[in-house]
Order: structure tokens, then C-alpha cells, then sequence
């Protein structure tokens, strides 16, 4: 048993949840239910294996260890049925900049970046900031909340011009689990117009409620050859600060070009402790895997019920992945203005706010989920105030 319910003080670990809520929200005062990390303590596995190494005071250059690769090839077969051969892989040094490595060695400056909002933020910052042209080809929201990808207007936006796309499975912020024929018919249209295709699959060892995650490079061979999936134990392992995620490639000329450049820029030289921290989780961590989804499970149960009985202006959309929870508040009729303020100034609350996963997000907040229940319950109820008391009004 582990314990997910224990509230722990992160103040003064530097932990971005807090810090940044002064330079970015202009305010401290805020309870974080934002960034996408948690507030669960690391399976222990893993912070004994990163003690263990501290134990020897000198970290200097050091090779990976064998168990490295091994331990990753085991969990994407064990996880996803995917036999993942080791050329295919390579460590990268965050999944965004991962993005931004694809872009920059296979976007020539006049080119375009396809992304299907709302979606991640940096799916559409990291092309701008590198000065390529983001094309939108919005989710259709379906009746009952979920998404659809809009193959029509893909094939109307897309142009010649258009290199890669970018998905997001499971998706962030709406937690969906792509599945087979979508991600079928998306491989297929890719092909058919010369377009690279990353995955981003960072969220996919949090399926949730019976869903399964489907690694995009798996469900066809045309998929296979034009994408670069990212995996990383890091969402997971509630691990973001020790910098572990990896690249898979099957497509040998894919690899040439996008690992040549990596090998000689050495960005694929792990720090000291990530493959440390991966192997612990991959080779111990299933355990406190499963108890975390349990916990995160009935945590989005809470959610929905909390909703449901007091604040029904606010709709959570189900999360068929990860530990966030897109809350539909457009029938609460606020302007963005007003539910920032809503939720800032009322509820004293930062989340991340739906306009920032670009079109359609209007009228959606996000919420981490992530939290002991009791600080989900606390977080709820000023939210529940808020609504009240400016219904009230
Ligand atoms: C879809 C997605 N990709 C990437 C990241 C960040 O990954 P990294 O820290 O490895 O850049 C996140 C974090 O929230 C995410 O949700």
C-alpha cells in the first residue's frame, strides 16, 4: 500500500507548482491545481536507487548503465505489446525539445507544423518560437463532450507545404485515448501527403477506467514509417525533474537524419540520474503504477460527483487517461475575463485556463487532479463558493 493520501508541504523545494505563481498569476496566494506533475510522493524504488547512488561521492562522466535500454525495451513490451528494436531508440532530453529537434532538422524555415487543437501549448510555441508556421486543424467536439479528429478539414488545410504533425496520445488536455481506426485513417492521410508525424505519447502508461493506450507507430505499417513516437517515465513516476524521456524510430532513413544530428550535438548524453531513476521505475514500479491509477480513478469520480451536486455549471469531461481534468464552464456564460476571475479572484485557484491550449478551448479550464482528495476537496469547495456566490449575484 502507498500513500497518495498524505498532503505534502512543496514550498520550498523550488517546485514550479508555486514558484511560478508569482511571476505568472502575479499573485502567491493561490492553491496550484496547474502544471501537469503531482503532489504524490516518488515510488520508493525509485528514490533508493537514486540514495544508493549518492552514496558514492564523486559524479563525474558516466557510462549508461547496461540495464538502461533493457528495462525500456521491457516496459513498452510489456505495457503495449510493442517490440521495440534498440536502434530505434534514443534518449532525449525532454519531450518539448524533442519537438523542437524534429523541427529544426526537418522543417526548413518555409515549411509548416500541423497541430489539432486544443492541445499542449508548446505543440504550437515551439514551431512559432523556431519560426515556422503553425496550420490548425481543430478537434470536433463530439455530443457528450469528447473529440473527433477532422479529417475533412485536414485535407483542405493542409498544402505542400506542410512537413510535420504533431499528436498528442493520449491526448492532453482532454485525456483521450485515441483509438485504432482514428489513428489509422490519421497514418494514412500523413503518408498519402508526405508528412512526418510525431507522437507525443508522454501520458500513455496512465490509461484509465479500462482504456488502453495505442503506440501510434503500431497500428500500421504506414504509420510505422513516417513517425517519431516520445515516451517517458516521467508523468508517471511523477519524475519531471530528473529529465528521462526517449525517442523511438523504426524508420531507418527517419533515424539517420533526425539521430545523426542528435549524436552529434551529444543530446542524447542522459544525465546521471535519469537512467537511474527509469530503470527503478520500469523494473519496480508497476505496483505503485497500478495504486496510482487506482487513486487518480476515484479522484475523477470525486470530481464528477462534486460537480454533479454543487457546482453543476461546470462539466468534467471524463479523462480516459493521465490526471487531468478538462472541466467544461461554458454554461456557467462567463466572458474569459470573468472566468479567470472567477477562479483566480473568487475561488483562489490557478489552473491552467482553456484558451491557452489554442482554439476551442474557450470557456474550459484544466484541472490537476494529481492531489490528495483532500486537497482536491478543498480546491472544489472554494470553487463551489465561487460559483455561488457570483450566481448569487
Ligand atoms: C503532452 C505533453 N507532452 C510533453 C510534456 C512535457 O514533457 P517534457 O517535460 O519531457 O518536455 C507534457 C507535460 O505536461 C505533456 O502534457
Amino acid at each position: 500500500m502507498y500513500d497518495f493520501s498524505t498532503e505534502i508541504e512543496r514550498r520550498g523545494s523550488g517546485d514550479l507548482m508555486h514558484e511560478a505563481l508569482l511571476p505568472r498569476w502575479g499573485r502567491d496566494d493561490l492553491q496550484p491545481m496547474w502544471v501537469a506533475d503531482m503532489d504524490f510522493a516518488v515510488c520508493p524504488d525509485i528514490l533508493n536507487a537514486i540514495r544508493r547512488r549518492l552514496d558514492h561521492p564523486i559524479l563525474g562522466y558516466t557510462v549508461e548503465p547496461e540495464d538502461f535500454w533493457p528495462s525500456v525495451q521491457y516496459w513498452i513490451l510489456s505495457h503495449h505489446g510493442w517490440q521495440v528494436e534498440r536502434p530505434w531508440l534514443k534518449f532525449i532530453p525532454g519531450i518539448v525539445k524533442g519537438i523542437g529537434m524534429v523541427i529544426n532538422v526537418f522543417v526548413k524555415p518555409d515549411e509548416k507544423v500541423i497541430v489539432m487543437p486544443p492541445v499542449y501549448h508548446p505543440f504550437f510555441l515551439t514551431p512559432r518560437g523556431n519560426h515556422r508556421e503553425v496550420v490548425w486543424n481543430p478537434l470536433r467536439r463530439r455530443d457528450g463532450g469528447y473529440y473527433d479528429i477532422d479529417f475533412d478539414n485536414l485535407e483542405k488545410v493542409c498544402d505542400n507545404k506542410c512537413r510535420l504533425l504533431i499528436l498528442c496520445t493520449p491526448h492532453n488536455p482532454a485525456g483521450i485515448c485515441w483509438d485504432k481506426e482514428t489513428l489509422q485513417n490519421l497514418a494514412a492521410f500523413c503518408y498519402d501527403h508526405h508528412l512526418l508525424v510525431i507522437s507525443d505519447e508522454i501520458h500513455c502508461d496512465l490509461a484509465l477506467f479500462g482504456h488502453k493506450h495505442i503506440p501510434f507507430a503500431t497500428v500500421s505499417d504506414k504509420a510505422r514509417d513516417i513517425s517519431i513516437t516520445f515516451q517517458a517515465p516521467t508523468k508517471t513516476f511523477n519524475i519531471a525533474g530528473v529529465i528521462s524521456s526517449y525517442a523511438i524510430v523504426p524508420n531507418p532513413e527517419i533515424r539517420r537524419k533526425f539521430y545523426g544530428w542528435i549524436t552529434a550535438n551529444e543530446l542524447d548524453e542522459a544525465n546521471l540520474f535519469a537512467p537511474i531513476a527509469t530503470i527503478a521505475a520500469y523494473r519496480h514500479g508497476e505496483p505503485w503504477r497500478r495504486e496510482l491509477i487506482a487513486y487518480l480513478e476515484d479522484n475523477v469520480r470525486f470530481v464528477e460527483d462534486y460537480c454533479r451536486q454543487y457546482i453543476p455549471g461546470i462539466r468534467p469531461l471524463r479523462p480516459q487517461a493521465s490526471f487531468l481534468v478538462w472541466l467544461d464552464c461554458r454554461d456557467l456564460h462567463l466572458s474569459h475575463d470573468a472566468l479567470l476571475d472567477l477562479f483566480i479572484d473568487k475561488a483562489h485557484l490557478a489552473l491552467n485556463d482553456g484558451e491557452m491550449f489554442g482554439p476551442g478551448g474557450e470557456g474550459f479550464m484544466r484541472l490537476n487532479i494529481g492531489s490528495p482528495r483532500s486537497y482536491i476537496e478543498r480546491g472544489l469547495r472554494h470553487l463551489a463558493d465561487a460559483v455561488n456566490s457570483t450566481v448569487g449575484t
